[in-house]
């Protein structure tokens, strides 16, 4: 995959409370074009494998718990710069730090349930992509 592409999650905290339409909104106001999107339920056995980086974090239990809560808005992305230049416009991971008028600054409610995810790394933008779609649902 090429990397000017980055993986996005719209968290189940920001689909309850209704921002799925602004979000995207925001992320195409901001130029990136969606290469693949789809509504989904993860399962805990699909929370566990995608945030398995964190799994010996204390708050590992309660980002799994959070993220299978609900449905979330997965979506593959492009843009020049995707990885970096995403990061930049949904904000720090905690709200509280995040930049007036990023995602997260506009939508999270707390450091858990931060509204959306972005992948830091070209590499892990593919492993994520690749996780939630097939080759043949990203145009
Ligand atoms: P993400 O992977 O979801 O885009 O978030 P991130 O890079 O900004 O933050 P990361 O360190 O990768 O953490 C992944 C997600 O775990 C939850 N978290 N909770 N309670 C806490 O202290 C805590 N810290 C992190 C958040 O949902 C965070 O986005
Ligand atoms: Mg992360």
């Amino acid at each position: 995959m090429a990397t000017n592409r980055t993986f996005t999650m719209i968290k189940p905290d920001a689909v309850e409370n209704g921002h799925t339409g602004a979000i995207l909104e925001k992320i195409n106001a901001a130029g990136f074009r969606i290469v693949a999107l789809k509504k989904i339920q993860m399962t805990k056995n699909d929370a566990e494998t995608f945030y398995a980086v964190h799994k010996e974090r204390p708050f590992f239990g309660e980002l799994v718990e959070f993220m299978t809560r609900g449905p979330i808005i997965a979506a593959v992305l492009e843009k020049e710069n995707a990885v970096e230049d995403f990061r930049t416009l949904i904000g720090a991971t905690n709200p509280d730090e995040a930049a007036e008028g990023t995602i997260r600054k506009l939508y999270a409610t707390s450091v858990g349930e931060n509204a959306v995810h972005g992948s830091d790394s070209d590499e892990n933008a593919e492993i994520e992509s690749n996780f939630h779609f097939s080759r043949r649902e990203m145009f």
